[in-house]
């Protein structure tokens, strides 16, 4: 993805949230993967901003980095074979790039959280729905497994009503 993909955000100038800064920022984003064939340049100087409240629409073709981006941001990319040689990602003006692994998990999930472009192949067939829901807290909110399942439910009975 380069720096011209469109992206929509509106022309107005974007709140400030309480910290004083956009919620996320990502500014020049390199990110390529270093593969036994040679460099693939995925994302190529990407910048977009977005603040508490505000939806932004990233568009643009198959394999232009739309998901490598939200990866680089969740911080769920394999390093190696991906390498992110340039950019910041800033949440509420932290660069998370330069956190430690520990400070990135407890953002990971309770602060950003990615719905996977493929559900079918994210859900593991083999395990409930419900046990899959109820992971997000357990692992997040430290909750026990029955805690975490009548959340699970609850969640299922509030999207079906
Ligand atoms: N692990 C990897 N190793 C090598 N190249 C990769 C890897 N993951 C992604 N790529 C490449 O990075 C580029 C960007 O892929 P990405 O999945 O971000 O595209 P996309 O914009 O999300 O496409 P789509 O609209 O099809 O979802 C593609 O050329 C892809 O082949
Ligand atoms: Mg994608």
């Amino acid at each position: 993805m380069t720096s011209n993909s469109k992206t929509s955000g509106g022309p107005a100038p974007r709140p400030a949230d309480e910290h004083g800064a956009p919620l996320l920022e990502v500014r020049d984003l390199h990110v390529e993967f270093h593969t036994r064939d040679g460099v693939v340049k995925a994302v190529n100087g990407v910048n977009y901003s977005v603040a508490a409240g505000e939806t932004l629409a990233v568009l643009g073709e198959s394999g232009s980095g739309k998901s490598v981006t939200a990866q680089a941001v969740m911080g769920i990319l394999d390093m190696p074979p991906a390498k992110i040689p340039q950019g910041e990602i800033l949440f509420r003006g932290q660069d998370m790039l330069k956190m430690s692994g520990e400070a990135r998990r407890k953002i990971r999930g309770a602060k950003i959280a990615m719905i996977f472009q493929d559900a079918l192949s994210s859900l593991n067939p083999v395990l409930s729905v419900g046990y899959q829901l109820g992971e997000m807290f357990r692992v997040h909110q430290g909750m026990s497994k029955k805690d975490a399942t009548a959340k699970a439910i609850e969640l299922m009975d509030r999207s079906a009503s």
